[in-house]
C-alpha cells in the first residue's frame, strides 16, 4: 500500500533549479549605475567575455543577451540557408533548434543513445548515409552532461560538417578534461534564470575566429556600418548583453565551481538514497567526462513502470503497488511543494516538428518509431526503437536546487521511495 502521505509538505517550495546569488552581484551592478553604463557597453561586459573565454579555453566569448540568440548567431555564422538540412539533437529544449528554422533551415532529428541521453553517433552516421550533403550540426549536451562528442567531432569532420554546441546547460562540464563549448567550430552558452550560475538571462557565443567574433559583435549590434550615420548593409540584431545584466554574471562566475560541486553532491546523494529503487540516475561517462550536474534526473525500469498514458497535453496514470511512472512520481513531489519536471520532450513529437525527418539507428523513423522493441513482430512490422520517447515516457527531472538542505533532500528521496511501495 502507497503512503505518500507520510511527512508534511515543505512549507517553502524546494525549486527544481533557482538563482543562487552570493552579494558581489550587487557590487558591479552598482557600480555599473554609479558610473552610469547603464547600456550594452561596460566594463562588466570586457570582463565576463575574459573570464568565460579563459574558463572554456577558446580565443573569444561574445556577450549576448540569451542563449537562443547565440545559437541563433551560430547558425548564421554557419552558413544554413533556406531549405537545407541541419541534424540537430532531438531530445532536448526547442531554443536548441528553432534557430535554425529562423534561418529558414529544416531541423532533421537525430535519436538518442542511452549511455548520456545525448544524440547517438550511431544515428547521426545513419543520417549522413541517408542525407550526405547536410553540412551543419547542432548538439546539446543535457542536463550538463557531456553527450559522445569525440565521436560526433570524428564523424562531422569525416563528412566535411560544420559542428555547434548547445552548451548552454553544461557550462564548466569537461570531456577528457576540455570544456564542452569548446569542441565545435562555435559554441553557445545561457545565463538565464534556471542555469548553473545566472545573470537572470545572458548568453556567450564562444569560437577561436577572430572574424566570428567580430561579425557576431556587429550582428548583435543592428550590424551598423563604420559611417558617421547609421549605415546598414546586413541584417541586423538587438542581441548584445546589457553590462547591467553582466555584472550579476560578473559576481556569480567565482562560484561556477562551488555550484557544481553542490550539483554533484545531490546527484550522488540521490544516486545513493535511490539505489535499492527500480531505477536509474541518469548516466555520464565515469571515465572521461565531468558533468556539471545541472539537474539530478531518474529513469524508472521498464518493469517497475506503472501504466501511464500521455495524450498530447494531459496524462493519466493508474497506481500499482510496487510500481510507479514519472506522473505519479512528480504529482507527488508537487503534493509537498516541490518543484520536479518531465524530461525534455523529444522534438520529433512535438506538434510544429512532427513531420520533420527523424533518424534513428536503424534509419528514417518518421511515424514508425515505439519506445521497446519488446517482440520481433514489432521489428518485422518495420517499428524503429525511438529512444528519445522511451526516456521522455520513464524519466523525469528531480528537484536540484543547490540550496536544498541535505535534510530536505532525504526527505524527498523518502518522498520517491514512497510512490513505489
Ligand atoms: C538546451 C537549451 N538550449 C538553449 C536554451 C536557450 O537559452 P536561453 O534561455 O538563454 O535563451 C536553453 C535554455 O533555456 C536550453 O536548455
Amino acid at each position: 500500500m502507497k503512503d505518500t502521505e507520510m511527512f508534511k509538505p515543505f512549507e517553502k517550495k524546494i525549486w527544481l533549479s533557482s538563482p543562487t546569488m552570493h552579494g558581489e552581484e550587487l557590487k558591479y551592478i552598482t557600480e555599473a549605475y554609479e558610473t552610469n553604463w547603464m547600456s550594452t557597453v561596460g566594463e562588466n561586459i570586457d570582463e565576463v567575455e575574459r573570464m568565460i573565454a579563459k574558463k572554456i579555453g577558446v580565443e573569444y566569448a561574445v556577450a549576448l543577451s540569451a542563449g537562443t540568440a547565440s545559437i541563433h548567431l551560430a547558425v548564421k555564422l554557419a552558413g544554413v540557408k533556406p531549405g537545407d538540412k541541419v541534424f540537430c539533437s532531438d531530445m532536448t529544449f526547442d531554443a536548441t533548434v528553432n534557430p535554425v528554422v529562423y534561418e529558414g533551415g529544416v531541423p532533421v532529428f537525430i535519436d538518442t543513445e542511452y549511455d548520456t541521453w545525448n544524440m547517438d553517433p550511431v544515428a547521426l552516421e545513419k543520417a549522413f548515409e541517408l542525407y550526405p550533403d547536410v553540412k551543419v550540426v547542432v548538439i546539446a549536451h543535457l542536463y550538463g552532461t557531456p553527450g559522445k562528442i569525440d565521436e560526433i567531432k570524428a564523424i562531422c569532420d569525416k563528412h566535411g560538417a560544420l559542428l555547434i554546441e548547445d552548451a548552454t546547460e553544461s557550462l564548466g562540464a569537461s570531456y577528457k578534461g576540455i570544456q564542452t563549448g569548446s569542441f565545435g567550430k562555435i559554441g553557445c552558452l545561457s545565463c538565464n534564470g534556471n542555469k548553473i550560475i545566472t545573470g537572470s538571462s545572458g548568453g556567450f557565443l564562444l569560437t577561436n575566429d577572430s572574424w566570428a567574433a567580430d561579425k557576431v559583435r556587429k550582428w548583435s549590434t543592428q550590424a551598423k556600418e563604420n559611417a558617421p550615420w547609421y549605415q546598414h548593409a546586413e541584417i541586423g540584431y538587438n542581441y548584445r548583453m546589457s553590462n547591467l545584466i553582466a555584472g550579476v554574471i560578473r559576481g556569480q562566475i567565482p562560484y561556477l565551481d562551488e555550484h557544481i560541486a553542490q550539483k554533484k553532491a545531490i546527484y550522488e546523494r540521490y544516486k545513493k538514497g535511490l539505489e535499492d529503487l527500480p531505477v536509474h540516475m541518469n548516466p555520464y561517462d565515469v571515465e572521461n567526462s565531468m558533468p556539471n550536474f545541472w539537474l539530478s534526473c531518474l529513469i524508472v525500469n521498464s518493469d517497475a513502470m506503472c501504466k501511464q498514458v500521455r495524450e498530447e497535453c494531459d496524462v493519466s496514470y493508474v497506481s500499482e503497488a510496487g510500481k510507479s511512472c514519472p506522473t505519479e512520481i512528480l504529482e507527488t513531489l508537487l503534493k509537498y511543494n516541490v518543484e520536479g519536471r518531465p524530461i525534455w520532450k523529444p522534438m520529433h513529437m512535438q506538434p510544429i516538428y512532427r513531420n520533420n525527418e527523424f533518424v534513428t539507428r536503424q534509419g528514417n523513423a518518421r511515424g514508425t518509431s515505439i519506445t521497446s522493441l519488446e517482440t520481433e513482430a514489432n521489428e518485422e512490422c518495420g517499428l524503429q526503437l525511438d529512444v528519445g520517447r522511451d526516456i521522455f515516457h520513464r524519466g523525469l527531472c528531480l528537484p536540484s536546487d543547490n540550496k536544498m538542505t541535505q535534510e530536505q533532500q532525504d526527505k524527498i528521496i523518502g518522498i520517491v521511495r514512497g510512490c513505489f511501495i
